[in-house]
């Protein structure tokens, strides 16, 4: 099976070959990588943030496991040509609609959670955003009113097929688990919202085994923070999960610690960690790779077909955790490769 690896700018490349290695090392079986440029290291390479021949690599590969795009030399370009424009071309040409976010927190890290540790200790969750509609996507503009102001406007609409397929994804994510979904709307006020809370619940009647609920959103937030640990998988649509996956990145702890995947609904997905490029220390040996490796193990988990090569990718990352393996961010002092060394020492 072909991986596309792209790794982009700044921490990217660090993170991303730390993450090979542990593939390497955990001896996955059949398969093979690479490599094409993504981001602002394309643009300066190719004059493109996201060339011909990565988008090639990227419909012929199984998986895509992408580092971070992002380069402070290309924040003056306009803005087809930024960094940032590759991940979302990937997305719309790979059809990529589900954003998939585990947030949980490794019983070691309970201090570098936002939570109290007792609270925080008990997050297992994901979260399962649509990522290709809602309000991000509709009619959007500037006008001005009658009574001479300016006004902005952004439709947020959504189509009952749009809804069932991220339904779906959120249904058999929590069979996968442990057959608890949340479904998280604002249906005492949106149209929108009324329209996904129906159809979700018709969908419901195919997973008879899948607990369902509903949330408002704002009730949602609340509960994240009360009592993370109610909840095993939610699916929402794109502007409240945007907001809602943050939240639950940092009741989890580092930035440098959680995984991503972009999943197009047959098999095919685009993996990565959830933070950035981080130029503030990039080419300093300080990143920590684990969200990369854990986004590896996720790959290996959705569009690979090897879930037990993922359950000990994830084991070892908690392993190395509890034998004391920690980065700058975790409050240590291991290099980017230290900390892959760990990772490959807890599999041995
Ligand atoms: P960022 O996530 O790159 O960095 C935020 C803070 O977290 C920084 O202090 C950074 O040093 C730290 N950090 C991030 N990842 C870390 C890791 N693995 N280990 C240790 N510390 C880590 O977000 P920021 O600074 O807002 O954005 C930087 C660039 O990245 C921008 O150009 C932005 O557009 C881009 N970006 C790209 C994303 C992607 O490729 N999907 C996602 C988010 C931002
Ligand atoms: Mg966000």
């Amino acid at each position: 099976m072909l991986v596309a690896l792209l790794p982009g700018d700044g921490i990217g490349p660090e993170v991303i070959a730390e993450a090979v290695r542990v593939l390497d090392a955990a001896g996955v079986s059949d398969l093979s990588y690479e490599t094409a440029p993504v981001g602002g290291a394309a643009y300066k390479a190719e004059g493109h943030p996201l060339p011909e021949a990565t988008l090639a690599l990227a419909r012929r590969a199984d998986a895509l496991l992408f580092g971070a795009v992002g380069d402070p030399d290309c924040d003056r370009l306009e803005r087809r040509l930024r960094p940032e424009q590759a991940i979302l071309g990937l997305r719309a040409a790979l059809g990529l609609f589900a954003n998939l976010r585990p947030a949980k927190l490794f019983p070691e890290l309970a201090d570098a959670s936002a939570l109290r540790p007792e609270v925080a200790s008990a997050i297992d969750m994901v979260i399962v955003r649509e990522l290709n509609g809602d309000v991000y996507f509709g009619e959007k503009g500037m006008r001005t009113t009658p009574g001479g102001l300016r006004q902005g406007y952004d439709v947020m609409s959504y189509d009952e097929s749009e809804v069932a397929r991220i339904a779906r994804v959120g249904f058999e994510t929590a069979r996968a688990r442990r057959g608890k979904l949340t479904s998280v709307d604002k249906a005492n006020v949106l149209e929108t919202s009324q329209l996904w809370r129906d159809v979700v619940t018709e969908i419901a009647a195919e997973y008879p085994d899948v607990a369902l609920s509903h949330l408002y959103v704002d009730n949602a937030a609340m509960q994240l923070v009360r009592n993370p640990g109610q909840f095993d998988v939610i699916v929402t649509g794109n502007l409240f999960g945007d907001i809602l996956s943050d939240q639950a990145s940092m009741c989890a702890g580092s930035i440098g610690m959680l995984p991503s995947a972009a999943l197009d609904g047959a098999g095919k997905g685009l993996y990565e960690p959830i933070h950035g490029s981080a130029p503030d220390i990039a080419g300093q040996a300080k990143a920590n790779p684990l969200a990369t490796i854990l986004s590896a193990a996720m790959m290996l988990r959705y569009s690979l077909g090897k879930p037990d090569d993922a359950d000990r990718i994830e084991a070892a990352v908690a392993a190395a955790l509890a034998a004391g393996a920690r980065s700058p961010d975790l409050g240590g002092s291991m290099t980017t490769t230290e900390m892959g060394d760990a990772v490959i020492r807890a599999l041995r």
